[in-house]
């Protein structure tokens, strides 16, 4: 096995190969692809070598065609790998050589080539598969014209044909909504932004037969914005342009991409762009290009002739500044905006806390709160106290919401959450009108009402699933698991008290009055631990 080998040691003309370096040691020219010879300088002139790729488009499992040519003399040695273009990872396996070449191990078996003589070459071709979970990419090369000057050359990035979610915070810096959702999904609305060295890889996805647009900004309004567009016209073409937001209306455009930088898909109503741009992020507004900028996602209708109209929804928007040269830190995805997440936040107290004790009071405990407070029993006095507060923070997060996002945000989410309202109206009005409880009547309301809670205690239950996967930005999704803890642990309590129910009424009640009831202990209980998972939300979501 020769994979220990890296670099040929030539003397007087005559080269033995160096096996063995220590594992370290290899792995040190594994990372800066530097010839651990002696006095090496890496040149700085215009290399007389390049590295052509048979295609700049990649899937995973994909056979590309890596060549190093030399325009002039030649080269001795070469040292070849494929590196993600994001954090610069060793990326793919090299899987046919020839005489002049072997693979090497560099951390995995196969992921490097190197030569395996001194002779003058002048190319040298291998086969490289691809990887799955990778961002852009390219190869890059060490090439020798001699033991001691040597040069490093890069290929053309190599982008992904479809887009994925798979590298996003490790090797790109993604923005979706719902927070982390796969580009495939047809509610999902993503973008990705990788740095390199004279530009950006841009992709974006989303459900439109119009265009998606991605915006860079200095603030969280329209207007003096970078704006890349994918757009479809009417022949079915989709043009990848840069265009700018002076104010609140259509962007003019400044550049067209050619096919060469950019590639483009339309598959079951998702349309996708990746594009590699040669330029800095620019708002005309700041003095000096930094790499900071708060990011846009928008998709809307466009005209027959491919100009765009004005987003169908309003755009998401990131809500911190995005340090776009380090997207390894890329905690934050959409846009947690205050008013979003203090309606999240109304919500789930109303309907965790103060709802779900409000139906436990009515259902259960209206033996052992029984007695008279002020005027009427004690359970239904804190039931309908509790009802009445869910119902006004209700309210309140529902219009906080109605009047920031000014348009209809993708999926379920808000949907459910307008049936859940209704349904909810319908109750303290029913109630209102109730028939008297001797009335023959009075049976239609008590089932009614019961069936009408269940219905939107389960509907409840799924809007806030909904909901809080649109304002989770941790990776693991602990929010969802949390609320997830907080809904078996309900569940729990409804199965003990409903068995403790039907228990006690079969039983003879030989009311012990000192004796603190079992339902008690149970719905004291519960809210214990409702308070924990409530309070563990709300810190999660002040966090987000
Ligand atoms: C024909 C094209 C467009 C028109 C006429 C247009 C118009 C508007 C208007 C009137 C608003 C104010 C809020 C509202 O009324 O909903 C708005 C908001 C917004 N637009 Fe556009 N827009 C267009 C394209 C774009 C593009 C391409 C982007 C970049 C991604 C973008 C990003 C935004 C953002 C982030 C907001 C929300 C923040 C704000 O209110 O300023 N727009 N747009
Ligand atoms: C759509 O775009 C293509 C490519 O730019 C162009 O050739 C074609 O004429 C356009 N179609 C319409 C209807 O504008």
């Amino acid at each position: 096995m020769y994979t220990q080998l890296l670099f040929l040691v030539c003397i007087a003309g005559y080269c033995v190969p160096v096996f063995g370096y220590p594992n370290g040691a290899i792995s040190d020219s594994c990372d800066t692809m530097l010839p651990r010879h002696g006095n090496n300088i890496l040149q700085t002139s215009t290399p007389p070598y390049n590295i052509s790729v048979s295609r700049t488009t990649f899937s995973p499992g994909d056979v590309i065609t890596v060549t190093i040519q030399s325009s002039s003399s030649g080269f001795k040695g070469f040292l070849l790998q494929a590196r993600s273009v994001g954090g610069n990872r060793i990326v793919g396996s090299f899987t046919s050589t020839n005489g002049n070449s072997q693979q090497l191990n560099c951390g995995q078996p196969n992921t490097a080539l190197s030569h395996t003589n001194n002779n003058i070459k002048t190319s040298i071709t291998a086969n490289w598969t691809a990887p799955t979970g990778v961002g852009p990419l390219r190869f890059r090369a060490t090439v020798l014209s001699s033991y001691s000057t040597f040069w490093q050359v890069e290929s053309d990035i190599l982008i992904a044909l479809q887009i994925s979610n798979d590298a996003c915070g490790s090797e790109k810096f993604c923005l979706s909504s719902p927070a982390n959702c796969s580009p495939n999904n047809t509610n999902c609305m993503f973008m990705s932004s990788v740095p390199s060295a004279d530009g950006y890889v841009f992709e974006m996805s989303g459900p439109t037969s119009g265009y998606l647009a991605i915006g860079f900004s200095d603030d969280q309004l329209m207007g003096n914005d970078d704006v890349y567009l994918c757009t479809v016209n009417s022949s079915g073409n989709i043009l990848v342009q840069r265009a700018f937001n002076t104010g609140r209306s259509s962007p003019t455009i400044l550049t067209t991409y050619t096919s060469a930088s950019v590639v483009t898909r339309s598959v079951n109503g998702i349309l996708q762009c990746s594009l590699i741009t040669q330029t800095s992020i620019s708002t005309q507004t700041r003095a000096t290009a930094g790499s900071s900028y708060y990011v846009f996602l928008a998709n809307g209708d466009s005209q027959e002739n491919g100009q765009i109209l004005k987003h169908a929804t309003r755009p998401i928007i990131s809500n911190t500044r995005v340090d776009l040269s380090s997207f390894l830190s890329s905690g934050i995805q959409i846009g947690g905006n205050r008013v979003i997440l203090a309606h999240g936040a109304l919500m789930l107290v109303a309907w965790m806390t103060t709802g779900t004790i409000g139906m436990i009071m009515a259902r259960y405990m209206k033996s052992a709160a029984g007695k008279p407070f002020l005027g009427k029993a004690l359970w239904f006095q804190v039931h309908l106290f509790l009802m009445i507060l869910t119902v006004i923070l209700t309210i309140i997060a529902f219009i906080m919401v109605f009047v920031e996002v000014s348009g209809w945000v993708n999926g379920a989410h808000p949907v459910l959450g307008c049936i859940v309202m209704i349904l909810s109206f319908i109750q303290p009005i029913a109630a209102f009108f109730r028939p008297d409880p001797k009335s023959e009547r009075r049976f239609i309301f008590n089932w009614g009402h019961s069936i009408n809670a269940l219905v939107i205690k389960v509907l409840s239950v799924a809007t806030i699933f909904l909901g809080l996967q649109l304002i989770d930005t941790s990776p693991t999704l602990w929010l969802s698991k949390v609320m997830g803890g907080f809904f078996a642990w309900e569940v729990l309590f409804y199965i003990i008290l409903e068995t403790n129910m039907r228990i006690k009424t079969k039983e003879v009640k030989e009311n012990s009055e000192n004796k603190i009831a079992s339902e008690t202990i149970a719905v004291v209980v519960f809210i214990c631990g409702n308070l924990a998972f409530l309070i563990s939300l709300l810190v999660g979501i002040g966090s987000s």
